[in-house]
């Protein structure tokens, strides 16, 4: 059967509300694959990228999924040629500049993480501006991880907690989980419980390493611009049929 994903503006009928996931995380991988396939530049692949993520997101606030966060930068994607590295960085300046108004009309609250000083510096502007603007919107925590790497978040987690033991605001044995997620860039984001990567690979690629400790994972082997309504509901379809044990039994 196929489905127009465009007609999936209500929550399926088969999905359960109360058991959606309340934070959902995506690896966005596959987009030079999808622009390859066609003939095109890699660069095609992002473009068609964002139209993907832009249409998650909207689902997910329509289906009242709480928060999204998406893998947009790894620390490690610098390593690709300059001119794509260059490519993607005007494009995360030039979408967040074309869609904060309609964030804020669909009561988006952005957030970046990552570690941010080390992006162009017109666009660390624009990503403070628009958390800025939308920090009091409620309806969906929109995280976009730029320049992100989970071993990096885990360190700086380490070096902000060893700052306050050095000031003597904190015990060592005071040092427990909540107080270390309150470290990390997701502080204030609901418990992660779905891991969604798109292309097929079999792997984490630093991601949210600490938070993604008993999230449950899908893959897909569909690439990343080809990710609709229809493939969401899949993953969500797939979700609400696990059983989720916590390690109990
Ligand atoms: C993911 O797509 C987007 C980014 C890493 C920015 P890729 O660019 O990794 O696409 P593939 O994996 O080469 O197909
Ligand atoms: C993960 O995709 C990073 C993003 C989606 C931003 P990659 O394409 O960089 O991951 P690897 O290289 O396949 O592990
Ligand atoms: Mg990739």
């Amino acid at each position: 059967m196929t489905v127009n994903p465009t007609l999936l503006r209500e929550l399926p009928a088969d999905l359960k509300r109360e058991r959606l996931p309340r934070h959902v995380a995506v690896i966005m991988d596959g987009n030079g694959r999808w622009a390859k396939q066609r003939g095109l530049p890699r660069i095609m692949g992002h473009r068609r990228g964002v139209d993907a993520l832009k249409d998650i997101l909207r689902c997910c606030k329509d289906w009242g999924i709480q928060a999204l966060t998406a893998y947009a930068f790894s620390t490690e994607n610098w390593g690709r040629p300059a001119e794509e590295v260059d490519f993607l960085m005007t494009l995360f300046e030039r979408v967040l500049r074309q869609e904060l108004r309609e964030m804020m009309e669909e009561d988006v609250q952005i957030r970046f993480v990552g570690n941010l000083h080390a992006l162009p510096r017109s666009l660390q502007k624009e990503i403070e501006y628009s958390m800025e603007q939308t920090r009091q919107n409620r309806s969906i925590q929109f995280t976009i991880a730029t320049n992100y790497g989970g071993r990096q978040e885990i360190i700086q987690a380490c070096r902000s907690i060893a700052t306050q033991v050095q000031q003597g605001l904190l015990q060592p044995d005071e040092i427990d989980e909540a107080l270390f997620e309150h470290h990390l860039y997701t502080a204030g984001i609901s418990e992660l419980d779905l891991m969604i990567r798109t292309s097929g690979e079999m792997r984490i690629s630093n991601f949210l390493l600490w938070q993604v400790a008993y999230a449950e994972l899908y893959v897909t082997d569909t690439l990343w611009p080809d990710f609709n309504r229809a493939e969401f509901h899949q993953a969500l379809s797939s979700y609400q049929q696990r059983e989720r044990r916590f390690g109990k039994v």
